[in-house]
């Protein structure tokens, strides 16, 4: 058994009854996705699949606002695997990092490890994936799918977007459409566009059905 194996072992356990968009399933994708950015990049590979196993693995939005919960328990269990202290501290960064929380704040650390990771983590919230993930998500928060009186917010706070219980629509324009411009890898920025097409071409049909049959 390796590191990685107990690692994966551990992230199915953890996350057993996680929300449809935050399960083991999403991880395998961001491992995945990860995988597939780092071929053309140089990096350390333990981290990036560290990193990606273990970035959902106690989500503050599913444990009351909690950010230290995810990163704690991360930490313990590396520590229980003897893992170096100088690779736990990098992963523990990746997730404190990595979050969207309305992308209106200055990120304190900076790594290819991180971008690696925070790109494949992006992808799996665009396209089909990601329409699905979003519906899924405000199905779970019993949110409405789409109200034409409230509009999309921009510029929120990090707070105001924890906080914000808008249309499920709403967050295409608060999050989803915006992470094109922010992917940090031209693999990812590749497969980014595509995803982000196929969203538009969603919503251009969302509002003619919306509209009813002329
Ligand atoms: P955050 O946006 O909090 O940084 P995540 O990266 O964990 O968080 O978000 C993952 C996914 O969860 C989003 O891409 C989306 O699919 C879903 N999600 C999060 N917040 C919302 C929301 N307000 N409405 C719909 N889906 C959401
Ligand atoms: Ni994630």
């Amino acid at each position: 058994m390796t590191i990685i194996d107990n690692t994966i072992r551990f992230v199915k356990q953890q996350l057993e009854n996680a929300e449809g968009g935050h399960d083991w399933f999403h991880i395998e994708r961001v491992y995945k996705n990860a995988l597939l950015i780092a071929q053309e990049e140089t990096c350390d590979l333990t981290v990036v699949k560290l990193a990606a196993l273990l970035h959902d693995i106690a989500d503050s939005k599913f444990h009351d606002g909690d950010e230290n919960i995810g990163p704690k328990t991360a930490r313990n269990f590396l520590e229980s695997q003897n893992v170096s202290e100088e690779i736990i501290q990098h992963v523990i960064a990746i997730i404190e990092n990595i979050s969207f929380k309305g992308g209106n704040f200055e990120k304190e650390f900076h790594s290819k490890e991180l971008e690696i990771v925070q790109d494949a983590d992006r992808l799996d919230a665009l396209g089909a994936i990601g329409i699905a993930r979003a519906f899924n998500y405000g199905g779970f928060k019993n949110r409405p799918l789409y109200n034409p009186n409230i509009q999309p917010k921009l510029g929120m706070s990090k707070e105001e977007y924890k906080k914000s219980e808008a249309p499920t629509l709403n967050h295409f324009y608060e999050k989803l459409l915006l992470l094109k411009e922010k992917m940090n890898t031209e693999t990812g920025k590749k497969l980014a566009e595509q995803r982000h097409a196929y969203m538009q071409g969603f919503l251009s049909q969302f509002y003619a059905e919306w509209d009813g049959e002329k």
